[in-house]
């Protein structure tokens, strides 16, 4: 067994958060799990040990710890989220959602993904230069869950408002008067989320949060606070990650031009070159769990109670696993990433995003053949999700 220690790594440093691939590398190196910053976490980086821990959810917990039951967020809703739950309360709350998103019923949206695109682009189209994140990726899925939510079309605003709150509170800023702010929206979020089920447990409703009511008249299926929780991760769960795989990928579109150029000449790569999208840039880069006993992976042994970080990220990079892998292409074989995870906890909105992704790159692929970049690139400083803070663009 090894005992791997590097505490000159901290996941939280600015200079992790710049370009967190070569300390993967230099983990991956060391061992199948190694305690780094901040507070001695394990981190699993090397492919096989990422699946190995993703595949024994009855050793790793994806229950909250102790520290984020105490927080704000973990109680602003009252009810478990299927993300932070073990079995056998997983597949309960798993199991009323899981029909919504599947290939074929998230392909009835399609159309309207496509509308939205259209006019998103369409409000820019007179600018010479303007930011792709905020004018497209982050309004695109705030949009399109907000509607399969079932928000009224007058509130939409008030939603998007709500869900930067909502981002900012789960990315923990330092600063006290930003969380105060933040969390002020997200009780916004909660009150209008509870009278929204209200007003459904009255009238049913076609719409996702019908649907969650519905479930609630089945007797122990689901509770009043787990169906607040359900509308606040989908909507969690759903927004950052979209905005920061569709930003990922133009930014590694405008960056390499063959790539471009091969998607120009030849759309049908599109759903490939999303596939790419998800290892490359893998918008979520890690997660947490806790050993609930001493548990061995791979060379190494973790004691019980331990946190570990399962990074995604390392895994899609892992040279093991991916001949070439911090090269970007789109003609990759790409089975087996784990962009969205692995096993019981595999992503629930994985076809959503795929849709949303494909259709905004066939909207975007002839336009970044006339754009360039316009300065440099700044990554979001956070180590669960990472995507560009901004991607100014010119028209050349
Ligand atoms: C590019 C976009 C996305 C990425 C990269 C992504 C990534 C992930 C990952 C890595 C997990 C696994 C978590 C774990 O192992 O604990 C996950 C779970 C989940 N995702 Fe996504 N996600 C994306 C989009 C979405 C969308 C659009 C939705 C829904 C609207 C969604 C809903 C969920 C839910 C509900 C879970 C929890 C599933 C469970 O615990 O059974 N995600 N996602």
């Amino acid at each position: 067994m090894t005992e791997a220690t590097d505490y000159s790594i901290n996941l939280t440093d600015p200079d992790f958060l710049a370009d967190p691939q070569p300390y993967y590398d230099r983990l991956r190196a060391q061992g199948s799990a190694v305690q780094v910053g901040p507070g001695g976490m394990w981190s699993v980086t090397r492919f096989d040990d990422v699946v190995d821990v993703l595949k024994r959810p009855e050793d790793f917990s994806s229950e909250p710890s102790e520290n984020d039951r105490e927080s704000l967020f973990e109680n602003a809703f009252g009810g478990a989220n299927i993300i932070g739950a073990d079995n056998p309360k997983h597949n309960r709350l798993r199991s009323i959602m899981q029909k919504k998103f599947t290939p074929n019923n998230v392909k009835n949206i399609d159309g309207r993904v496509n509308e939205l695109c259209l006019a998103l682009l369409d409000s820019v189209k007179d600018d010479s230069s303007f930011d792709m994140v905020s004018s497209f990726s982050v309004p695109l899925p705030v949009t399109v869950i907000a509607e399969l939510l079932g928000v009224e079309n007058t509130r939409i605003d008030d939603f998007k408002r709500w869900s930067n709150g909502l981002v900012t509170l789960i990315n923990a800023p330092a600063d006290d008067e930003v969380r105060t702010q933040a969390m002020a929206e997200v009780i916004e979020l909660a009150q209008y989320l509870s009278s929204a089920a209200d007003k459904r447990r009255e009238q049913p409703a076609d719409d996702l949060i019908g649907h969650l009511v519905t479930a609630e008249r089945e007797p122990g299926k689901i509770s009043s606070g787990e169906v607040l929780s359900y509308c606040v991760l989908l909507l969690a769960a759903g927004n950052e990650t979209t905005t920061n795989l569709i930003g990922g990928m133009v930014h590694a579109l405008l960056d390499n031009p063959d790539q471009l150029a091969m998607l120009v000449k030849d759309p049908s790569l599109i759903p490939n070159a999303v596939e790419e999208g998800l290892r490359y840039c893998s918008p979520v880069q890690g997660l947490f769990r806790t050993t609930k006993r001493t548990v061995v992976v791979g060379d190494t042994e973790i004691p019980a109670n331990s946190r570990v970080w399962v990074s995604y990220a390392a895994a899609n990079h892992d040279p093991s696993q991916f001949e070439n892998p911090n090269k970007f292409d789109i003609t990759r074989n790409y089975r087996g990433h784990v962009g969205f995870g692995w096993g019981l906890h595999f992503c629930l909105g994985s076809n959503l995003a795929k849709l949303e992704a494909r259709v905004a790159m066939e909207k975007l692929v002839p336009i970044l053949n006339h754009l360039q970049l316009d300065g440099p690139v700044e990554y979001l400083p956070t180590w669960i999700v990472r995507g560009p803070k901004a991607l100014n663009v010119k028209r050349i």
